[in-house]
Protein backbone atom coordinates (compact mmCIF):
# COMPACT_ATOMS: atom_id res chain seq x y z
CA UNK A 1 0.00 0.00 0.00
CA UNK A 2 1.74 3.21 -1.31
CA UNK A 3 -1.02 5.71 1.00
CA UNK A 4 -0.05 8.29 2.98
CA UNK A 5 -3.14 8.80 5.91
CA UNK A 6 -0.87 12.20 7.50
CA UNK A 7 -1.38 14.42 4.62
CA UNK A 8 -4.39 12.85 3.96
CA UNK A 9 -3.83 12.34 -0.37
CA UNK A 10 -3.04 9.15 -2.37
CA UNK A 11 -2.25 8.34 -5.66
CA UNK A 12 -3.87 6.40 -7.97
CA UNK A 13 -3.34 5.34 -11.47
CA UNK A 14 -1.32 8.43 -11.66
CA UNK A 15 -3.85 11.15 -10.29
CA UNK A 16 -3.92 12.29 -6.38
CA UNK A 17 -7.05 12.14 -4.78
CA UNK A 18 -8.06 13.46 -1.06
CA UNK A 19 -8.87 10.21 1.08
CA UNK A 20 -9.94 10.45 4.69
CA UNK A 21 -11.28 8.70 7.72
CA UNK A 22 -14.51 8.04 5.76
CA UNK A 23 -13.20 6.78 2.60
CA UNK A 24 -10.83 3.89 2.09
CA UNK A 25 -7.48 4.31 0.77
CA UNK A 26 -7.01 3.18 -2.81
CA UNK A 27 -4.94 0.45 -3.07
CA UNK A 28 -2.59 -0.19 -6.00
CA UNK A 29 -4.67 -3.71 -7.27
CA UNK A 30 -8.15 -1.67 -7.69
CA UNK A 31 -5.76 -0.16 -10.50
CA UNK A 32 -6.77 -3.45 -12.54
CA UNK A 33 -10.00 -2.11 -12.74
CA UNK A 34 -9.16 0.62 -14.67
CA UNK A 35 -6.47 -1.58 -16.94
CA UNK A 36 -9.65 -3.54 -17.49
CA UNK A 37 -12.19 -0.92 -18.67
CA UNK A 38 -9.70 0.76 -20.88
CA UNK A 39 -8.93 -2.51 -22.81
CA UNK A 40 -12.65 -2.87 -23.22
CA UNK A 41 -13.09 0.01 -24.54
CA UNK A 42 -10.01 -0.03 -27.06
CA UNK A 43 -7.70 2.05 -25.14
CA UNK A 44 -4.19 1.33 -26.11
CA UNK A 45 -2.06 1.44 -22.92
CA UNK A 46 0.99 3.27 -24.17
CA UNK A 47 1.59 5.01 -27.54
CA UNK A 48 2.86 3.06 -30.18
CA UNK A 49 1.16 -0.14 -29.00
CA UNK A 50 -1.96 -1.76 -30.82
CA UNK A 51 -5.15 -0.99 -29.46
CA UNK A 52 -7.42 -3.24 -28.02
CA UNK A 53 -10.44 -4.27 -30.63
CA UNK A 54 -12.86 -1.90 -28.72
CA UNK A 55 -16.01 -3.99 -27.24
CA UNK A 56 -17.81 -1.37 -25.75
CA UNK A 57 -19.25 2.04 -27.91
CA UNK A 58 -17.22 5.28 -26.69
CA UNK A 59 -20.23 6.48 -24.86
CA UNK A 60 -20.67 3.31 -23.01
CA UNK A 61 -23.03 4.26 -19.43
CA UNK A 62 -21.13 2.41 -15.96
CA UNK A 63 -22.05 2.78 -12.69
CA UNK A 64 -19.24 2.22 -9.72
CA UNK A 65 -20.84 0.72 -6.87
CA UNK A 66 -19.46 1.25 -3.33
CA UNK A 67 -17.39 4.57 -5.13
CA UNK A 68 -15.42 5.64 -1.20
CA UNK A 69 -12.91 8.36 -2.93
CA UNK A 70 -14.20 8.22 -5.92
CA UNK A 71 -10.82 7.18 -7.22
CA UNK A 72 -12.63 4.71 -10.19
CA UNK A 73 -15.36 6.24 -11.40
CA UNK A 74 -13.02 9.75 -11.30
CA UNK A 75 -10.02 7.90 -13.48
CA UNK A 76 -12.72 6.08 -15.79
CA UNK A 77 -14.41 9.58 -16.51
CA UNK A 78 -10.55 11.38 -17.00
CA UNK A 79 -9.38 8.39 -19.24
CA UNK A 80 -12.39 7.74 -21.06
CA UNK A 81 -14.11 11.38 -21.18
CA UNK A 82 -17.20 10.07 -23.47
CA UNK A 83 -18.31 7.73 -21.55
CA UNK A 84 -21.56 8.54 -18.91
CA UNK A 85 -20.15 7.77 -15.04
CA UNK A 86 -22.72 6.95 -12.49
CA UNK A 87 -21.37 6.32 -8.82
CA UNK A 88 -22.86 5.41 -5.68
CA UNK A 89 -22.18 4.67 -2.18
CA UNK A 90 -23.68 3.77 0.65
CA UNK A 91 -21.99 6.56 2.79
CA UNK A 92 -22.88 9.73 2.66
CA UNK A 93 -19.73 11.05 4.12
CA UNK A 94 -17.63 9.19 1.17
CA UNK A 95 -20.21 10.57 -1.50
CA UNK A 96 -19.00 14.40 0.13
CA UNK A 97 -15.12 13.20 -0.46
CA UNK A 98 -15.94 11.74 -3.74
CA UNK A 99 -17.67 14.88 -5.19
CA UNK A 100 -14.60 16.84 -3.81
CA UNK A 101 -12.09 14.86 -5.78
CA UNK A 102 -14.38 15.04 -8.88
CA UNK A 103 -14.17 18.69 -8.75
CA UNK A 104 -10.64 19.09 -7.70
CA UNK A 105 -9.98 16.77 -11.01
CA UNK A 106 -12.79 18.32 -13.18
CA UNK A 107 -14.56 14.62 -13.99
CA UNK A 108 -18.33 15.38 -14.73
CA UNK A 109 -19.78 12.24 -12.69
CA UNK A 110 -23.69 11.31 -11.30
CA UNK A 111 -23.11 11.08 -7.43
CA UNK A 112 -26.04 8.52 -5.59
CA UNK A 113 -26.17 7.87 -2.41
CA UNK A 114 -27.55 4.30 -2.18
CA UNK A 115 -27.82 0.97 -0.78
CA UNK A 116 -26.30 -1.27 -4.07
CA UNK A 117 -28.65 -1.23 -6.77
CA UNK A 118 -31.41 0.19 -4.74
CA UNK A 119 -31.51 4.39 -5.82
CA UNK A 120 -29.47 3.89 -8.82
CA UNK A 121 -31.11 3.50 -12.59
CA UNK A 122 -30.86 -0.12 -13.25
CA UNK A 123 -29.54 -0.59 -17.12
CA UNK A 124 -25.71 0.26 -17.68
CA UNK A 125 -23.42 -1.59 -19.97
CA UNK A 126 -20.49 -2.08 -17.21
CA UNK A 127 -21.18 -2.32 -13.72
CA UNK A 128 -17.63 -2.12 -11.23
CA UNK A 129 -17.91 -2.53 -7.92
CA UNK A 130 -14.87 -2.68 -5.11
CA UNK A 131 -17.41 -3.27 -2.61
CA UNK A 132 -15.80 -4.41 1.10
CA UNK A 133 -14.96 -8.02 0.97
CA UNK A 134 -12.96 -8.68 3.92
CA UNK A 135 -13.83 -11.68 6.37
CA UNK A 136 -12.64 -10.63 9.16
CA UNK A 137 -11.46 -14.22 10.60
CA UNK A 138 -8.94 -14.51 7.76
CA UNK A 139 -5.30 -15.69 9.68
CA UNK A 140 -3.80 -13.81 7.42
CA UNK A 141 -5.47 -10.13 8.62
CA UNK A 142 -3.35 -7.50 10.24
CA UNK A 143 -6.78 -5.77 11.36
CA UNK A 144 -4.46 -3.27 13.12
CA UNK A 145 -3.05 -2.07 9.82
CA UNK A 146 -6.57 -1.14 9.03
CA UNK A 147 -7.60 0.19 12.01
CA UNK A 148 -8.03 3.92 10.07
CA UNK A 149 -10.09 2.82 7.65
CA UNK A 150 -13.97 2.42 8.03
CA UNK A 151 -15.29 -0.69 9.03
CA UNK A 152 -18.12 0.00 6.28
CA UNK A 153 -16.08 0.37 3.65
CA UNK A 154 -14.09 -3.43 4.30
CA UNK A 155 -15.57 -5.89 6.17
CA UNK A 156 -18.52 -8.05 4.76
CA UNK A 157 -20.30 -11.38 6.41
CA UNK A 158 -20.63 -14.56 4.98
CA UNK A 159 -16.91 -15.08 4.63
CA UNK A 160 -16.79 -11.25 2.77
CA UNK A 161 -18.94 -12.10 -0.07
CA UNK A 162 -22.43 -10.84 1.52
CA UNK A 163 -22.86 -7.59 -0.45
CA UNK A 164 -20.91 -9.15 -3.71
CA UNK A 165 -23.63 -12.03 -3.67
CA UNK A 166 -26.69 -9.23 -2.98
CA UNK A 167 -24.97 -7.43 -5.74
CA UNK A 168 -25.21 -10.43 -7.88
CA UNK A 169 -28.44 -10.93 -6.72
CA UNK A 170 -29.53 -7.79 -7.59
CA UNK A 171 -28.10 -7.63 -11.46
CA UNK A 172 -29.01 -10.85 -12.35
CA UNK A 173 -32.54 -9.98 -13.94
CA UNK A 174 -31.02 -7.44 -16.06
CA UNK A 175 -27.12 -7.87 -15.86
CA UNK A 176 -25.21 -5.29 -17.31
CA UNK A 177 -22.93 -6.09 -20.92
CA UNK A 178 -19.90 -6.29 -18.27
CA UNK A 179 -19.86 -6.68 -14.36
CA UNK A 180 -16.11 -6.10 -13.36
CA UNK A 181 -15.62 -6.36 -9.20
CA UNK A 182 -12.47 -7.09 -7.03
CA UNK A 183 -12.03 -9.55 -4.28
CA UNK A 184 -9.35 -11.87 -2.83
CA UNK A 185 -8.34 -14.06 -5.39
CA UNK A 186 -9.30 -17.08 -2.63
CA UNK A 187 -12.98 -15.92 -3.14
CA UNK A 188 -12.77 -16.12 -6.67
CA UNK A 189 -14.19 -19.99 -6.89
CA UNK A 190 -17.09 -18.74 -4.49
CA UNK A 191 -17.96 -15.87 -6.56
CA UNK A 192 -17.72 -18.09 -9.99
CA UNK A 193 -20.26 -20.56 -8.69
CA UNK A 194 -22.64 -18.19 -6.92
CA UNK A 195 -22.95 -15.94 -10.06
CA UNK A 196 -23.26 -19.12 -12.48
CA UNK A 197 -26.29 -20.46 -9.94
CA UNK A 198 -27.43 -17.08 -11.74
CA UNK A 199 -26.91 -17.69 -15.26
CA UNK A 200 -23.91 -15.58 -15.32
CA UNK A 201 -20.83 -16.17 -16.06
CA UNK A 202 -17.21 -15.48 -15.17
CA UNK A 203 -14.84 -14.84 -18.72
CA UNK A 204 -11.75 -13.47 -16.77
CA UNK A 205 -9.85 -13.26 -14.05
CA UNK A 206 -6.90 -11.19 -13.71
CA UNK A 207 -5.34 -10.64 -10.21
CA UNK A 208 -7.68 -9.50 -7.66
CA UNK A 209 -10.56 -8.73 -11.12
CA UNK A 210 -13.41 -10.93 -11.91
CA UNK A 211 -15.29 -10.17 -15.37
CA UNK A 212 -18.83 -11.42 -15.29
CA UNK A 213 -20.64 -11.26 -18.46
CA UNK A 214 -24.05 -12.31 -19.29
C1 LIG B 1 -13.65 -1.30 -0.42
S1 LIG B 1 -14.33 0.33 -0.38
C2 LIG B 1 -13.96 0.83 -2.04
C3 LIG B 1 -13.83 2.30 -2.27
C4 LIG B 1 -13.33 2.68 -3.68
N1 LIG B 1 -14.23 2.18 -4.69
C5 LIG B 1 -11.94 2.11 -3.90
O1 LIG B 1 -11.81 1.19 -4.71
O2 LIG B 1 -11.00 2.59 -3.27
C6 LIG B 1 -16.04 -0.07 -0.41
C7 LIG B 1 -17.03 1.08 -0.47
O3 LIG B 1 -18.34 0.50 -0.52
C8 LIG B 1 -19.22 1.27 0.27
N2 LIG B 1 -20.35 0.41 0.68
C9 LIG B 1 -20.40 -0.46 1.73
N3 LIG B 1 -21.60 -1.05 1.75
C10 LIG B 1 -22.31 -0.57 0.69
C11 LIG B 1 -23.62 -0.80 0.19
N4 LIG B 1 -24.46 -1.66 0.76
N5 LIG B 1 -24.02 -0.11 -0.91
C12 LIG B 1 -23.18 0.79 -1.52
N6 LIG B 1 -21.92 1.05 -1.07
C13 LIG B 1 -21.49 0.37 0.01
C14 LIG B 1 -18.36 1.76 1.42
O4 LIG B 1 -18.93 2.91 2.02
C15 LIG B 1 -17.02 2.02 0.72
O5 LIG B 1 -16.93 3.35 0.28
Amino acid sequence: MNANLQNKHTDFYGRDFLVTKDTLIPRPETEQIIDTVLSLAGKPFLPGVKAPKPKLPPGFSLLDVGTGSGCIAITIKKELPLAKVTASDISEKALKVALENADNLKADITFIHSDLLQNTPKSYDVIVANLPYVDKTWDWLDLKALSAEPSLALFAKDHGLALIKSLIDQIADNPPKYFILEADPCQHTAIASYAKQKHLRITATRGFILTIQR
